[in-house]
């Protein structure tokens, strides 16, 4: 063997062994927790984001774990990760530390100029540029957007049942809830409609994003990139995503320069944001690249995408499965739908395609969405979309007997806590009632935090919020929805907790006065 044929072996070989190694080492990380130690340090941000993100069924198990210690040291072999089960901890940590452990470590953090994963001192001026965007005013004013998206969802699932033209049929819900989301979040960032190809497009780049996600890891070992197929997947498919983001934003760039930002005829949405419409100047102004603009837009569609669609599938499935809870949420919905007059004219509130003549407003309908609400909270509760999130300690503290040293990941198990019966009653039961004002006035606020929390809580939280009710409320008016008898509600781990589909139902068209 020559030098060079060493040297090459030696540089291909080893990381795979390497790889292979940190792969068993962490498989053989033990189901449970243990009892933390009185001094805790927390690991590498690899083991540690591993140890959250595991693709096996250990995370759920860690996460349900409701065990009474406050906080607990999670061994996976190499390194631990602290787990906070106490709202008084997750709240210091969240005033205490913006810094998640996965910030600075993705391999796309490498390569890409995005908010959820920019390192702390890029991320604070990037972040309070695109707080200005995300206020409860400017979201609630997309409420005509989100409202026309719903209804749009609702005649074509109409149209499609109708052309199915057996009622007896169970169809999956997966497919139909995503396009309903992602057609809601290009309104809102495009300001224009679902495109079938570029956007069933987008919808398969993101679930290969997310598949193919396992390639970050890797990024540590950077030979491994040319011989994982799954790295080279992630990374066109990720190129691909940029391209279709990239074209739309230059369009509009264009519009721009031609009509001037001033200009009426410039959609007030979340690309112009980004293109600097209506933003305020601040103290540490950040001016956005190219890149940052187009990465942004993609973690829009990715962070808002499986998230928003997933919980809503959770939700579906719980409510098949609850008729009395179903049955009383129909009740709300259509009193709302009645009292605003909704149903009477074709054209629902006079909204056209965009929703631009929409004569209501957010607070008339979603407000109004009550048990709705709780609906939506509780299926959250059970299945969140994350099961928590993590920052890291940037000094010496003390929490509780424990002395936590600088520098130590956290993870703030939000799933571990949303089922413990200390704060909630019922709590591995289906029961909106657990939101009902009361219940969370007697209730710590850090008892449930599916978005996170503190300066770095999910920025998009208003925004999907508002989707799932609308959403939801288009659905249950229009349709009755009977679950399939075998249905059962089932998680898959991945970067998110997703429903386990198909979830089956048979979808009856209602009939609506007005309507038909
Ligand atoms: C049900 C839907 C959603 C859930 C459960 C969810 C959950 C989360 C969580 C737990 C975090 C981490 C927060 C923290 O560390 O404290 C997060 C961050 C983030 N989310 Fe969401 N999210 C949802 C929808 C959305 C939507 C619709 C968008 C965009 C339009 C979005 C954009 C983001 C971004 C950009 C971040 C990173 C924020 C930062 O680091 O400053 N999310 N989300």
């Amino acid at each position: 063997m020559t030098s060079t044929s060493l040297v090459v072996a030696v540089a291909v070989v080893l990381p795979v062994l390497v790889f292979v190694l940190v792969r068993a080492a962490a498989r053989r990380r033990p189901a449970d927790v243990t009892p933390a130690p009185a001094v805790l340090a927390g690991g590498h941000p690899i083991f540690g984001f591993a140890t959250v993100h595991g693709r096996d069924r250990t995370q759920q198990k860690l996460m349900a774990a409701r065990t009474g210690a406050p906080i607990v040291n999670v061994p996976n072999g190499f390194s631990g990760l602290l787990l906070v089960n106490d709202v008084e901890y997750v709240k210091r940590t969240f005033q205490a530390s913006s810094q998640r452990l996965d910030e600075g470590f993705f391999s796309i953090n490498h390569s890409q100029d995005v908010l959820s994963i920019e390192p702390e001192e890029q991320w604070r001026p990037m972040r309070r540029r695109l707080n200005q965007f995300f206020t409860a005013a400017n979201v609630n004013g997309m409420f005509p957007k989100v409202y026309a998206s719903a209804s749009d969802t609702a005649k074509r699932l109409r149209a499609t049942v109708k052309a199915h033209g057996d009622p007896m049929l169970y169809h999956d819900l997966t497919p139909i809830v995503q396009r309903s989301v992602m057609d809601s979040l290009v309104r809102c960032v495009f300001s224009r409609p679902f495109d079938e190809a570029l956007d069933t497009q987008r919808i398969h780049l993101i679930d290969r994003l997310n598949a193919t996600m396992v390639a970050n890891f890797i990024d540590h070992l950077p030979v491994l990139r040319y011989v994982n197929p799954l790295y080279r997947e992630h990374f066109r498919v990720g190129q691909a995503l940029s391209e279709l983001s990239r074209k739309e934003l230059d369009d509009r760039a264009s519009l721009i320069a031609e009509l001037g930002a001033e200009s009426k005829d410039v959609p007030h949405d979340l690309v112009s944001n980004l293109l600097g419409v209506g933003v305020r100047p601040t103290a540490d102004d950040m001016v956005f690249t190219k890149k940052m603009e187009v990465d942004n837009i993609n973690i829009f569609f990715f962070a808002g995408l499986d998230t928003t669609s997933q919980s809503l599938l959770f939700a579906l499935a719980l409510l098949g499965l609850h008729p009395d809870v179903m049955a009383k949420a129909v009740k709300e919905v259509d009193q709302v739908f009645a009292e605003l007059g909704l149903d009477q004219d074709d054209n629902d509130a006079g909204a056209d395609d965009q929703g631009d003549e929409l004569r209501i407003t957010h607070d008339d309908f979603v407000s109004k969405l009550v048990y709705l609400d709780k609906i939506v909270k509780e299926a959250t509760r059970l299945y969140p979309s994350a099961s928590g999130t993590s920052r890291v300690i940037h000094e010496d503290t003390q929490i509780g007997e424990h002395f936590v040293r600088k520098g130590t990941r956290l993870f703030l198990n939000f799933a571990g806590i949303a089922r413990m019966p200390k704060h909630f009653e019922k709590a591995d039961e289906f029961y909106p009632e657990h939101f009902d004002e009361e219940a969370v006035k007697a209730r710590d606020h850090h008892a449930y935090f599916p978005f996170g929390g503190g300066a770095r809580a999910c920025i998009g939280f208003k925004l999907a919020q508002q989707e799932q009710r609308v959403i939801l409320a288009h659905l249950l008016h229009n349709f009755t929805f009977e679950i399939h008898p075998q249905q059962k509600i089932e998680v898959v781990t991945g970067l998110t907790n997703n429903f386990k589909g198909p979830l089956r139902m048979r979808i009856l068209p209602r009939v609506l006065p007005g309507r038909d």
